[in-house]
């Protein structure tokens, strides 16, 4: 159970429609000092499974938000001002690793790298979460403790980089964790409430590492019940002086 959430806390989950993004939706609504759950996703109509939570939940809505357009990043923080007028908890869990429609695959050498592939996952996993903090700030400003999470990945780590491959999801991951880091430096003097922290999961069982799962020793590939738990306790923890910094599912600090 939430202990540093306030009663009434309003929050937002950026990505709801699937995996992690999902779960963090199902474990809010289950707190219960958490007043309000805003999830956005890109295709609200085709969010069956986010769907199914907000039949008799009055304190679920869903916003449509797609991650890659910045205009629809500014009608759904419009929206969400329609309908609260503060934010405790940002969750950005929108991310691309591989997708189909785009034909976007992890570049296993320097020959795969491609220019849209390269664009299409640095729009997603690090412009948006940036963007998602330009339009949704004002939702931050006020005096209570609010937490602004963007899930990040240790493989966006330079320092832990031993394997190469992946340019553009380990290049952009790094970009989100350079954009987060520079965020929370702007925000320790404007913002002062905000905790701003990159967060990475642990590999978990989801639509984005099912390809690569042969590879996850076992009892090292999460479920999403058990990784959102995790991060919600480090969340939960979260001190202002912890603004800043780039942790794992423990807890424990992971190397730029
Ligand atoms: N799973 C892991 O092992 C793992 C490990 C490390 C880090 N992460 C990070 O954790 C986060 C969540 O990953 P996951 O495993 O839950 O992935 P997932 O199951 O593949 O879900 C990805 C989510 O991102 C959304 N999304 C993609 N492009 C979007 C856009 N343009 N606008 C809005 N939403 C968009 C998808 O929405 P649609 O349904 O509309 O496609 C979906 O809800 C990601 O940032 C990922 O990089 C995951």
């Amino acid at each position: 159970m939430l202990s540093s959430f306030a009663d009434d806390s309003q929050v937002l989950v950026q990505g709801a429609s699937r995996g992690i993004g999902l779960e963090f939706v199902r474990q809010l609504l289950a707190e219960p000092s958490i007043g309000r759950v805003v999830a956005t996703c890109r295709e609200p109509e085709r969010a069956a499974e986010l769907a199914t939570f907000a039949a008799g939940e009055r304190r679920l809505h869903i916003v449509g938000l797609d991650v890659a357009d910045e205009e629809s990043i500014a009608h759904a923080a419009a929206a969400t001002a329609g309908l609260t007028d503060r934010l405790h908890l940002v969750v950005n869990c929108a991310g691309i690793l591989h997708d189909d429609r785009q034909s976007v695959a992890p570049e296993k050498r320097l020959a795969d790298v491609r220019a849209d592939a390269l664009a299409a996952g640095f729009a997603v996993n690090a412009f948006g979460p940036l963007l998602v903090a330009k339009h949704f700030e004002r939702l931050l400003a006020h005096r209570e403790r609010a937490v602004f999470a963007s899930l990040s990945a240790r493989v966006g780590s330079i320092g832990d980089n031993r394997l190469g491959g992946w340019y553009a999801y380990r290049g952009a991951k790094a970009a989100q964790n350079m954009f987060t880091r520079t965020l929370a430096i702007e925000w320790a003097r404007s913002h002062r409430n905000v905790i701003c922290v990159a967060l990475h999961p642990g590999t978990t069982d989801t639509d984005l590492s099912r390809p690569f799962q042969a590879n996850v020793p076992p009892g090292k590939l999460f479920s999403t019940g058990r990784t959102v738990r995790q991060l919600l306790e480090v969340i939960d923890r979260l001190l202002p002086a912890d603004t800043g910094r780039f942790l794992a599912w423990d807890g424990s600090e992971i190397p730029w």
